[in-house]
């Protein structure tokens, strides 16, 4: 017997198809005839098209099969039996770590995203541009990256052309990408030591060696790296991960002096170079290379927004071919419509300007964050790393309960990060983002620290 009602707003041929599929299912019926049409139309008041219709969807899946004169039959279930009971979905509750002052180093400030000028670009562009039924281009769209082309020949010093650049979702998916382009030439990875704890995860993953190289106050060591043997090395040389040592010039013509004499690779990391308070930019260490050694990282995380997930990559042209062969139909993990909103933001001029204002936003926050520091911890602190970033890297200077400063931390609602975590090495500190909170809030959000900080002076 099935149940039909003929009120529900369940169409009645898929009502009757679940209620014979749920018979089928429960109870074995392997070879058993159902009942003809003409009958069951006349049984249930339904229309043969309506029975049609059923039967046809259980033939299309299997349930039953259709013999000439013996009508449909139950086929061979048994196995379907046991896999169809419904998963329950479990909903999760998200953990919401809400806090009161989150000194996450990496974070922006929820308003300084330029998001009138983005909602009218965006709106632009789900209007007229964009062609739902094509695919990507696999590379990226040749229009934003002309648009990266232009910014970071310009502002970044580096030399390349439109064809070079790859648009990425990210740090991760550039260096995968990198990773498995080169895969045939090299097979071993050197990293800063400290250095970013992602670049050596994913080369890990990709099964290479990684050789961790000590840092001096030009960052990497060449005599170190020499001795590590590897020909291929991850570099973040305009403000090191994490202690912020800008290599000088002198020490980027020896790394590319190396990387010519040992055919040798160097990736240049150039996360937040836009962001210096006290210098100008530096100028890429890709742009001062005439051979093709440098594989440059770029991304819009540190001055535009990291959830919108935009990056990219500039490679050498001798990779290129490499590329083509077993990436250009990649498809790129950013959708269409981020893709031209970003090059229209970039081809209109709001890009430069958003990039003069947030660092302008930042050396602000950057400065005051730094001067309450000094003014509430004086000398029992010393900085570590300043002068760039969305963070201040701090150490005690005197005998101090760590865990306790976790602890109160905690029990104050506030969020602390710590440079071992996301570095490796022993080289610790404190990671005092500022990029997150709001200018008007740091003051307080220095004094709560100050007052759980003093606590843990022994
Ligand atoms: C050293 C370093 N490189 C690169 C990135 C950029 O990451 P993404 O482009 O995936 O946001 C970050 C972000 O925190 C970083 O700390």
């Amino acid at each position: 017997m099935y149940i039909i009602d003929q009120e529900s707003k369940t169409p009645l041929h898929i009502q009757l198809y679940n209620e014979i599929k749920k018979k089928i299912i429960n109870n074995h019926t392997t070879g058993n005839k159902l009942h003809s049409i003409r009958k069951v139309s006349s049984m249930y008041n339904l229309s043969r098209n309506t029975v049609e219709s059923a039967y046809s969807q259980l033939v299309a899946e299997g349930y039953i099969e259709s013999y000439p004169k013996s009508g449909y039959v139950v086929t061979d279930t048994t196995r379907m039996h046991e896999n169809t009971k419904q998963p329950q979905i479990i909903t999760p509750t998200q953990k919401s770590e809400e806090y009161l002052y989150d000194f996450f180093p990496s974070r922006m400030d929820r308003s300084s995203f330029p998001l009138k000028i983005w909602k009218r670009l965006f709106t632009k562009v789900i209007d007229d541009t964009i062609d739902y039924g094509a695919f990507l281009c696999g590379q990226g769209e040749l229009g934003l990256r002309t648009e990266i082309a232009k910014y970071i020949t310009q502002f970044r010093d580096v030399k390349c052309q439109p064809s070079q650049i790859i648009i990425t979702n990210g740090f991760a998916d550039s260096m995968g990408l990198v990773a498995k382009i080169v895969k045939n030439d090299y097979q071993t990875l050197a990293i800063e030591n400290p250095g970013y704890h992602l670049a050596q995860k994913i080369f890990d993953s990709f099964g290479y060696k990684i050789k961790k190289v000590a840092l001096d106050k030009n960052g990497l060591r060449l005599d170190a790296l020499k001795k590590s043997q590897a020909k291929l090395v991850y570099l973040t040389p305009s403000h090191q991960y994490p202690t912020g040592v800008t290599i000088p010039i002198a020490h980027r013509l020896k790394l590319l002096e190396w990387a010519k004499e040992e055919n040798g690779l160097i990736i240049e990391d150039d996360y937040h170079s836009e962001l210096k308070y006290q210098t100008r930019p530096i100028p890429s260490l890709q742009g001062l290379n005439n051979d093709d050694r440098v594989v440059f990282l770029g991304t819009f995380s540190k001055l535009l927004s990291p959830s919108i997930r935009i990056s990219y990559m500039v490679l050498p042209n001798h990779l290129l071919p490499s590329y083509q062969q077993h990436y250009d139909s990649n498809i790129p993990k950013v959708s269409l419509m981020m893709q031209k909103t970003l090059e229209h933001f970039m081809s209109e001029g709001h890009w430069e300007k958003h990039v003069r204002k947030t660092r302008t936003l930042n050396r602000r926050k950057h400065n005051l964050m730094k001067k309450a520091l000094i003014e509430r911890l004086q000398d029992t602190m010393k900085i570590e790393s300043q002068g760039g970033g969305l963070a201040i890297y701090i150490n005690p200077t005197v005998d101090f309960d760590w865990d306790l400063l976790k602890q109160l931390a905690q029990e104050n609602s506030i969020k602390l990060y710590f440079a071992t975590q996301r570095s490796g090495g022993d080289w610790e500190a404190i990671q005092m983002g500022f990029g997150g909170i709001k200018e008007s809030e740091l003051e307080n959000a220095i004094e709560a620290f100050s007052k759980i900080w003093e606590k843990c002076i022994l």
